[in-house]
């Protein structure tokens, strides 16, 4: 006999997107530069290790100098900027319950620690936001998604001073006043975890102004649990209805085989992937980060206070992207998975995507389970998707058949961890109009239901047209997934 239970009526279907990816005018109307702004493109064949995002207080120098000849894609996105009525439109018509974006800092505070923030930014959001309601779309809104205004690396090399707690206080209690009637799902970091893997994508931190490296990591990140607690703290004091969570990059991490070191592998990989939610959630560090602090001679400073403001604000919910699970061995001789930010080896029962990401849809159901059983808040799958590459056809279709089912599995699984009793709110899958990819900066990577029409170089008529997954995802939402 087979659980017929369903997705819950008031399940909140959509798309995700990051300001920094889509909007463009990157120095219109008032906006500062942000860490993306700084990202340029690297062709495929001289990128090297992963694609962990790294730059040098010396690059930003020649880049700010105009001595870098190089694209910047992420300053220019998709001109969502100017497009946002169309797109939204687009999203209305496949039956979007919710829209992620991020709010870009630098667009309300173009140097991260202005007296006042700038109206112009504060009124596109506010437009962007009225569109979206305009269809019943509830907006989520991200508060940081690698977005550092560059004012703050070069005046306190961004998370790494603590100075950047007040700041971005500041930041969230401006755009929670503005939006309160507004914005009822609050995020506060973006992938939270980015932060070891490139301090400046994830905290505008440069390395080399540094010493210890991993001491200046998780001293930036506590920066973030703090300031994510006290923007959960004022969310709830001005916004008493809203909900805010938190967002961590999930790799659910399997052992290679069963061997005990391998079992043991994984689960301090899951541990230390766990870390930042179990901060968040439980509201303090949890014990086993002492050893790995001890061992790695990182001693985190925290004021007087720290703790009980983690402890007091905690999440309403945690969201989360999934895009593949993590398998680790013991064994160096097993191979590397490629293309996998967060390492690990290939596990001979998953195929990759064309950028080796694991496609695993069992592992979100397994790690939804892990994850409620863990906390026992609602989820949110915040991102999931496949990036591909599209071949439009002469008559400007585009079959793009391997994303319907990577969706649909994904889809079928989430349906079963609600069956397993998993509280889930909603899906946001990543990209819903084709974006700048942040690890490549390519836009051939596309994950997009709404194809657009620019390629890697920026060429392009930058036209929206519908691939046959918009039809399918549309149906998905009209039948509450009952019909995949
Ligand atoms: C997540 C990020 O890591 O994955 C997004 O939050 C990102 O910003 C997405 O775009 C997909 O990664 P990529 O590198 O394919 O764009």
């Amino acid at each position: 006999k087979t659980s017929k239970k369903g997705f819950p009526d008031n399940f909140l279907w959509g798309g995700a997107t990051a300001a920094n990816q889509i909007e463009g005018a990157y120095n219109i109307d008032g906006k500062g530069l942000s860490s993306a702004d700084m990202v340029a493109f690297v062709p495929k064949e001289q990128r090297t290790g992963g694609h962990a995002i790294e730059i040098t207080s010396k690059q930003i120098e020649r880049i700010l100098a105009g001595k870098v000849d190089a694209r910047f894609p992420k300053r220019h996105g998709i001109d969502f900027y100017h497009r946002y009525k169309e797109d939204i439109a687009l999203f209305a018509e496949m039956g979007f319950k919710v829209f992620r974006i991020s709010i870009n800092w630098a667009r309300i505070f173009p140097n991260g620690d202005d007296a006042e923030p700038n109206e112009a930014g504060l009124q596109f959001y506010d437009n962007v936001l009225d569109e979206l309601h305009k269809y019943g779309i509830q907006p989520l809104v991200t508060l940081a998604h690698y977005e550092t205004p560059l004012g703050l690396t070069q005046k306190y090399n961004g998370w790494a001073g603590r100075e950047v707690i007040d700041c971005f206080a500041k930041y969230a209690e401006t755009v929670f006043r503005r939006y309160k009637d507004k914005v009822k799902y609050w995020l506060t970091f973006n992938e939270i975890n980015m932060m070891p893997l490139s301090p400046f994508t994830g905290g505008g931190v440069v390395i080399d102004r540094v010493e210890n490296k991993l001491q200046t990591i998780y001293q930036a990140l506590h920066h973030q649990f703090v300031a994510s607690a006290l923007a959960t703290k004022l969310c709830h004091e001005i916004i008493p209805d809203a909900k805010i969570g938190c967002m961590l990059a999930r790799m659910e991490t399997y052992p290679y085989s069963c061997k005990p070191e391998d079992v043991l592998k994984a689960q301090h990989g899951n541990q230390m992937n766990l870390f930042y939610t179990d901060v968040h959630a439980r509201g303090e560090y949890p014990k086993y980060m002492d050893r790995f602090f001890e061992e790695n001679d990182i001693a985190l400073h925290k004021e007087p206070g720290d703790d009980e403001i983690l402890k007091k604000y905690t999440v309403d919910y945690i969201s989360f992207s999934y895009y593949m699970s993590l398998t680790v061995s013991d064994s160096p001789q097993n191979e590397r998975a490629e293309g996998n930010l967060f390492g690990g080896v290939k596990n001979p029962y998953l195929k990759a995507s064309e950028w080796g990401w694991q496609i695993d849809p069992i592992g979100l159901r397994v790690t939804l389970n892990a994850m409620y059983d863990r906390y026992q808040k609602p989820l949110f799958i915040v991102e999931n998707g496949l990036g591909a590459y599209d071949q439009a056809e002469e008559d400007g279709s585009i079959h793009d058949t391997y994303r319907i089912d990577y969706l649909r599995q994904h889809i079928a699984q989430m349906k079963e961890a609600i069956r397993d009793g998993v509280e889930l709110m909603g899906y946001t899958s990543w990209g819903p109009i084709d974006l700048i990819s942040m690890s490549t900066s390519e836009m051939s990577k596309r994950y997009g239901f709404i194809y657009v029409d620019q390629d890697d170089e920026g060429n392009g008529t930058l036209k929206r047209s519908r691939k046959d997954s918009f039809e399918w995802y549309k149906r998905v939402i009209a039948t509450n997934g009952e019909e995949l």
